[in-house]
């Protein structure tokens, strides 16, 4: 079942220099209980993919024309008002920085309660047991301790708990994380991914999850979109991105993290030579010569698309 359908979004920024086709054409799903991984280099219109759902985009950023479909609604379509109700209720966010959303003058637990407050009808005293549940979930031995604390008396990856507890409190049938562990070292990053693993089937929340690393997105989503220059080149379940990827900008992906890891043999991936060859029917040609996405969307098996030029 869809939860959400993203269908031919576009979002451009009208700036003084020009205008930024920074998501231009993009459609894509998200399935109930399964997390969608959104991966591609800086710049590739991840991020303004993601906060065009919840329409939380800086100016000039605008969306254009396109759908998202949720609950019944069109929300690039719904009030102000009702999108606030959706807003960090049924679809929350954490981003890449917790210091960003964190505010350094308050205590966590004013913070975690007021936002438990705003999303819930509750008195202060159910919002403080509420926040303590959420710290206890998100793996805190201490959570009356942390409650105390201020950000900055907190690591990283105990700040980005916190942005997780804070997100999941109001248990949100999505929840957008935009390269949430990216600021943190190797060993916490892992720690916080199986942390959301595990809450995504606690909680029962599908995922939209953010990053440039396709071996972070590998051990995070079922479904996979590869972006490039704010338009997709290849959407595939997980395992079909790695077993068969088609595109040349998605093997190049592929390499630089196979590259990492001595045990995959590389050499079992089909090249792309002998693909091309095999289906002499299609090319990359604008995707070589400018790294756009070719216009044509093949099904090159079930549920694999990919952006090429056919013949
Ligand atoms: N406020 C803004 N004004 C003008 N252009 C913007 C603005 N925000 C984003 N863009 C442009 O939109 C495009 C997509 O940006 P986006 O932030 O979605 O990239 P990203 O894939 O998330 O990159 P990163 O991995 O660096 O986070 C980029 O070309 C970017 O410069
Ligand atoms: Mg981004």
């Amino acid at each position: 079942m869809n939860l959400l359908e993203v269908n031919n979004l576009h979002t451009y920024f009208n700036t003084d220099a020009g205008v930024i086709k920074a998501v231009n054409n993009v459609s894509f799903a998200v399935k109930a209980g399964r997390t969608l991984g959104i991966v591609g280099e800086s710049g590739s219109g991840k991020s303004v993919t993601a906060m065009s759902v919840i329409r939380l985009l800086d100016y000039p950023g605008e969306i254009l024309s396109g759908e998202v479909l949720y609950g019944g609604n069109d929300l690039t379509k719904i009030s102000e008002a009702s999108m606030r109700s959706i807003r960090g209720n049924e679809i929350s966010v954490i981003f890449q920085e917790p210091m960003t959303s964190l505010n350094p003058v308050f205590k966590i637990k004013k913070q975690l309660n007021e936002s438990i407050i705003l999303h819930q009808n509750v008195s202060k005293k159910e919002a403080t047991e509420i926040s303590l549940g959420m710290l206890e979930a998100v793996k805190f031995d201490n959570p009356s301790e942390i409650l105390d604390y201020y950000p900055h008396q907190l690591s990283g990856g105990m700040r980005q708990r916190v942005m997780i507890a804070m997100a999941l409190a109001s248990k949100p049938k999505i929840l957008i994380a935009d390269e949430p562990t990216t600021a943190l070292d190797v060993i916490i990053q892992a720690d916080i991914l199986d942390l959301m693993n595990d809450l995504k089937n606690d909680f029962d929340t599908s995922i939209i999850f953010i990053s440039h690393d396709l071996g972070v997105v590998s051990q995070m989503a079922d479904d996979v979109i590869v972006m490039i220059n704010g338009k997709i080149v290849e959407q595939a379940p997980i395992e079909k991105i790695f077993e068969n990827p088609i595109h040349p900008y998605t093997r190049t992906l592929i390499s630089a993290f196979l590259a990492t890891d001595i045990e995959t043999d590389i050499d079992n991936i089909k090249t792309l030579d002998n693909y091309e060859k095999e289906n002499d029917k299609f090319d990359f040609e604008n995707f070589k010569a400018n790294r756009t996405a070719d216009t044509d969307w093949l099904e090159v098996e079930t549920d694999h698309f990919v952006a090429v030029n056919l013949k």
